[in-house]
């Protein structure tokens, strides 16, 4: 079976997010000094933090149909557009953090709700359109 647009912006959103978040874990892991000192390699939760983005946006423009569907299913899709948003306005809360300015745990605060909505959002909608409908 040939992968499409919608399936290749859909893994590579989700895997880019995995990674995104799964770099911080690894920066307290290692101890690394917090709040406006970064490694190097943490530059990569930046540029992943935006393709993941990037890649959410595509995923939803990719996907759409006209047509009706089921309510779960209906819903499963306001859910995954909500999703989009949000990763968006993760990417810009996160460019903000990069400057030390005030307001900035609060910020912060935010930063780690996002990742939590947005992989509340995201899980259902592959709940409720990719695994339900089989
Ligand atoms: C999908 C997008 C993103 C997710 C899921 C995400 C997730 C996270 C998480 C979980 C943390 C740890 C927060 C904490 O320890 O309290 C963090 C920290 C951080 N993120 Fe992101 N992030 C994303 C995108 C970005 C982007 C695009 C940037 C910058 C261009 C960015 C900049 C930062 C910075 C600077 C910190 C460190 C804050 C500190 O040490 O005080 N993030 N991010």
């Amino acid at each position: 079976m040939a992968l499409t647009l919608p399936d290749l912006s859909g893994w590579l959103a989700a895997l880019a997010l995995l990674a995104t978040a799964a770099l911080p874990l690894l920066r307290r892991l290692r101890r690394s000094p917090s709040g406006g000192t970064w490694p190097p390699w943490y530059a990569s939760h930046f540029w992943l933090g935006r393709l993941a983005a990037a890649a959410g946006v595509l995923h939803c423009l990719a996907s759409v149909r006209t047509g009706s569907l089921p309510t779960p299913a209906e819903v499963g899709l306001w859910l995954a557009s909500l999703a989009a948003a949000l990763l968006v306005l993760e990417a810009l809360v996160g460019s903000s953090l990069r400057r030390r300015a005030r307001g900035r745990p609060a910020r912060r605060r935010l930063h780690l709700w996002l990742l939590a909505l947005i992989a509340l959002t995201g899980g259902l909608h592959v709940l409720l359109d990719v695994l339900l409908p089989l």
